[in-house]
């Protein structure tokens, strides 16, 4: 016998919470399953316990998408003050870190509390442990047999996320659903994520793993000035994370060293003024002693300034302004933070997230092809979206 609910939401973390809330307020009844053992384990693990859960600073220019605009309006109808206030309801302690990213001062658990207290509020219905086996559609109602009960719902919300973290419970289950009722999904990458490195690179910068520091990133496409981390794998760090979303496999990426110093003009002037200095003092002065000496020719960092030749210089500032290093490849979905690609955004209603060719059917959060930069952008996708959605399930 099956169970008649109203809405039934697959994936018990942030974008399907948010969803399940706002529906559970309208009176509908409300039922998430998730196959993990717990809920919102990605919102546990995220900004590293203490959940970046959005931006100070929020617009379509942070978000990748197929469609650019397809995320806009949910963005500006549940916006990151409509979250903070949510979180100030609950008086959890957060501060503001550098670009505007707001994070817990304690815990991500403060988020997951607060979330699953207005799910309970609500009269929500939260089921862990469970399999769905099958979702078909039968007189206008979604059947869904899970390994717990077999479901009737008027309305099925997709929030299963997407790949990035499979230990954590991603899976494809919503592009599988996707495609099964027609719709299209762009092929699907992993975003912020480290790099690892071509075997020549990785032997000189595995010795250097710890250091930090901060650079400007580019690529064809865009760039990013955050720290970057050179680890023992390969290259990470926030500026890393963020070009990486950018990345095509095979490319070169520039990397500014020095983005506030001319180092060509000042090795000029200090050739003026302190001619006897070796260079290494000088560059130490801006860079990492071991890095420098990994980096440049140990004779040349030991010469003084005076018997350095311009074309020298310039020949320095090209390796430190444009510092070029070709990825072997990027570590994968194993450590991604997101998934880039996903569902169509042209196949599903931008205001309510309800599918264009199977009326009841919504896909919300990381399952759709809209990706946010490092920074609280995701989670204020999920929010927005789960938002919309929870308004008409
Ligand atoms: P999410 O992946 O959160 O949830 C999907 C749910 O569906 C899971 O509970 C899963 O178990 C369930 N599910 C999947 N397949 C299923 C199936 N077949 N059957 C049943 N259930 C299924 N973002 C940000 O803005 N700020 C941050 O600080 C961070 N930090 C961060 C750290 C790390 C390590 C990671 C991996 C990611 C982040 N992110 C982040 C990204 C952010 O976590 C992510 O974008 C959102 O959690 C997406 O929310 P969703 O609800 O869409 O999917």
């Amino acid at each position: 016998m099956n169970k008649t609910v109203d809405v039934l939401i697959i994936g018990a973390s942030a974008s399907g919470l948010m969803c399940a809330i706002e529906a559970g307020k309208r009176g509908r009844n409300v039922v998430v399953l998730d196959h993990a053992n717990k809920a919102g384990k990605k919102i546990l693990m995220s900004g590293g316990g203490r959940c970046n859960f959005t931006n100070m600073d929020i617009s379509a220019d942070n978000y990748i998408s197929h469609n650019p605009h397809f995320c806009k309006s949910a963005l500006s109808r549940y916006t990151q003050w409509d979250f903070i206030a949510l979180v100030c309801d609950y008086n959890i302690p957060y501060h503001e870190r550098s670009h505007g990213q707001l994070f817990c001062d304690d815990s991500a658990k403060d988020i997951l509390n607060m979330l699953l207290s207005e799910c309970a509020h609500a009269g929500v219905d939260i089921r862990l442990n469970c399999s769905i086996e099958n979702i078909h559609k039968e007189n206008d109602r979604y059947i869904i047999n899970t390994s717990l009960d077999d479901y009737s719902a008027e309305s099925v919300v997709i929030a299963s996320g997407g790949l990035s973290i499979p230990k954590m419970g991603a899976t494809g289950f919503g592009y599988n659903i996707a495609k099964r009722f027609g719709h299209t999904v762009h092929p699907t990458t992993a975003g912020l994520v480290p790099f690892t490195l071509q075997p020549d690179d990785k032997a000189w910068l595995a010795e250097l793993s710890g250091i930090a520091i901060e650079c400007v990133v580019s690529n064809k496409r865009n760039s990013f000035r955050e720290n970057i981390l050179l680890t023992h794998r390969g290259l990470s760090g926030p500026a890393i994370l963020q070009i990486s979303s950018y990345w095509h496999a095979g490319e070169t990426l520039s990397i500014n060293l020095l983005p506030d110093v001319d180092i060509e003009t000042l090795l000029k002037t200090k050739q003026q003024t302190q001619a006897k200095t070796h260079l290494k003092t000088i560059l130490a002065e801006h860079l990492p002693k071991r890095f420098i000496a990994a980096l440049l020719d140990e004779q040349l960092l030991n010469q003084p300034l005076q018997s350095i030749s311009h074309d020298r210089f310039k020949t320095i500032s090209k390796q430190l302004h444009q510092w070029q290093i070709k990825p072997n490849s990027t570590e994968g979905y194993r450590t991604a933070e997101v998934t880039l690609g996903g569902v169509n955004c042209d196949e599903l209603s931008s205001k309510t997230m309800e599918s264009n060719y199977s009326t009841g059917l919504y896909f919300v959060g990381e399952v759709v092809d809209v990706t946010g930069w490092l920074g609280g952008y995701n989670f204020q996708w999920a929010w927005s979206s789960g938002w919309c959605a929870g308004q008409v399930v």
